[in-house]
C-alpha cells in the first residue's frame, strides 16, 4: 500500500524553501483559490498561518510528505481546533505531477493515522473553498458535511 510508504515529517522554518519549491511546481491550486501565481511568501504564509483564537492545547502541525525522499505533498493540520480532539485540515496538497494516481487518498489516510496516533485526534474537520471543486475527493475518503469522526 502506498500509504505505508509515505513518510510524514513535521516541518520547521528551515523547510520553507522546500515547501515553496513544491508550491511553485504545483501552481494549479493557488491559481484557483488565490487567483494568482505562486508568490514568494506563500510557503511561509501557509506554514505560519494560525486561527485568530484557539485553545491552550492548540498546535499548528505542518506535515511534509515524502515518497522515496521526494517531497510530493504537504498537510496543514490544526490540532485541537476548534475543540479538543478535533483536527482542522487547512490544506492537503499533492504535487500537480503526482495527482490522479490515488496518492491524495493515501496521503489523507497516512495523515489520519499520524493524527490519531500522535495528536490524540478522533475527529477531522475541514472547510472547502467554493472556488475549489474538491468535495468529491473528501467524500471518497469518508467525509460528509466536511467532517469525519472516529468517536
Ligand atoms: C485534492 C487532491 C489532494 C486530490 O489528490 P489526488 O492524488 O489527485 O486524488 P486521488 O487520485 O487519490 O483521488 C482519490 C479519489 O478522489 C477523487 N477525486 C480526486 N480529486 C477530485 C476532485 N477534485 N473532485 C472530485 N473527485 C476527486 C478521484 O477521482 C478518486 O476517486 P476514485 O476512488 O473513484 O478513483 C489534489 O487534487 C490536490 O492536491 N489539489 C490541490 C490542493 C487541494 O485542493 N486540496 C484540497 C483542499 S485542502
Amino acid at each position: 500500500m502506498i500509504s505505508d510508504k509515505i513518510i510524514l515529517k513535521r516541518a520547521s522554518t528551515v523547510d520553507e524553501p522546500l515547501v515553496q519549491s513544491l508550491f511553485e511546481r504545483s501552481p494549479s491550486y493557488f491559481k484557483k483559490v488565490d487567483g494568482s501565481d505562486v508568490l514568494h511568501h506563500f510557503a511561509k504564509k501557509e506554514m505560519q498561518d494560525k486561527p485568530k483564537s484557539c485553545l491552550p492545547t492548540y498546535e499548528k502541525v505542518f506535515l511534509l510528505a515524502f515518497l522515496k525522499d521526494k517531497l510530493f505533498g504537504v498537510v496543514d493540520l490544526h490540532k485541537d481546533h476548534p475543540i479538543i480532539g478535533t483536527a482542522y485540515i487547512g490544506l492537503l496538497l499533492v504535487d500537480d505531477e503526482f495527482q490522479e494516481k490515488g496518492i491524495g487518498r493515501s496521503l489523507y489516510f497516512a495523515t489520519e493515522k499520524y493524527a490519531i496516533n500522535n495528536l490524540n485526534i478522533t475527529r477531522f474537520l475541514l472547510g472547502v473553498s467554493e472556488l475549489n471543486e474538491v468535495t468529491g475527493f473528501w467524500e471518497k475518503v469518508g467525509f460528509s458535511n466536511n467532517g469525519k469522526s472516529y468517536i
